[in-house]
């Protein structure tokens, strides 16, 4: 079995090791042996566990799941040069990391909060030697998308990244609506999540477009909400967060 190194011991590398640990060895590095103790017992499964201070990285395929504001900091902690480093790490560059971190190739990924559920979606990018190992790796929590660019993962983030931001404020706004038009909150809250449920598997199978022209009868129930939803420039307004949160990313 092939082994994969985690930099870092958080909620992250949690979520990746719990899909891995049944087809590679685990070995985990952090500063803290007690969470490292804690991390083996939680997953269930024997961890090759080791601080950070001198570790030899040499020839090793590391997962770096720390803080972006940790890099140079664990950088320096580490000896030696890996094979491959992929990085989990919000906004932080392939230039960033390899200037960091010794390491002969860097692939670069993106997960979203759904990693937690198993059920990420995971854009990456980096050196192309790397793509099929690198989506197989992060296919253990969710779906992948290999991009071509830094800046196309940039524009990606801004879509899957806080994309879960963006559906929580549209589920609790329609949930809302319904408490105001007399639902029990209880209720409303379990047929949102039942409607988001449902829609997410739809959306798999059918254009976003089709799925609205047929739930939309004309005169209908559906096409006064519509209405009232393009009154509201929902539209543009989705348009326009993509835009800020991608412009934003790119000054971070
Ligand atoms: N959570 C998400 O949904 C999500 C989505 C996309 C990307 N990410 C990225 O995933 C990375 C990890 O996030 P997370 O949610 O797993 O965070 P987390 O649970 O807070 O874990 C952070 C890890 O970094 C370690 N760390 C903190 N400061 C350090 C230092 N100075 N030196 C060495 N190690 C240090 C922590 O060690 P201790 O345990 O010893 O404190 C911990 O193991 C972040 O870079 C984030 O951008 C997360």
């Amino acid at each position: 079995m092939k082994t994969i190194t985690f930099i870092g011991n958080g909620n992250m590398a949690f979520s990746i090791a719990e899909g891995l640990k049944n087809d590679y060895k685990i070995e985990l590095v952090g500063r803290d042996i007690n969470k490292l103790q804690e991390f083996e017992n939680r997953l269930g499964v024997v961890v090759q566990k080791h601080l950070l201070e001198n570790f030899n990285i040499e020839s090793k395929t590391l997962l770096l799941c720390v803080k972006p504001a940790n890099v140079v900091e664990v950088g320096e902690k580490l000896k030696g040069k890996a094979d491959v480093l992929y990085s989990v790490l919000a906004g932080t560059s392939l230039e960033k990391l390899r200037s960091n971190i010794k390491t002969y190739a860097v692939v670069r990924t993106m997960p979203n909060l759904a990693a937690s559920v198993q059920n990420s979606m995971t854009t990456l990018t980096g050196d192309i030697a790397y793509k099929d190992e690198a989506q197989k790796l992060l296919s253990s929590i969710g779906s992948v998308r290999w991009l071509s660019s830094e800046k196309e993962i940039d524009i990606a983030t801004a879509l899957a990244g806080s994309g879960p931001a963006y559906l929580a404020l549209i589920a609790e706004s329609l949930a809302d609506g319904a408490v105001k038009q007399g639902l029990k909150r209880d209720d409303a809250m379990a047929i949102m999540r039942g409607l988001f449920s449902g829609f997410g598997d739809l959306i798999q199978e059918v254009h976003p477009a089709l799925l609205k022209d047929g739930v939309m009868s004309p005169g209908g129930t559906t096409a006064a909400g519509y209405g009232a939803l393009e009154d509201g420039n929902v539209r543009a307004s989705c348009i326009n967060a993509i835009e800020k949160a991608y412009k934003k990313a790119t000054q971070l």
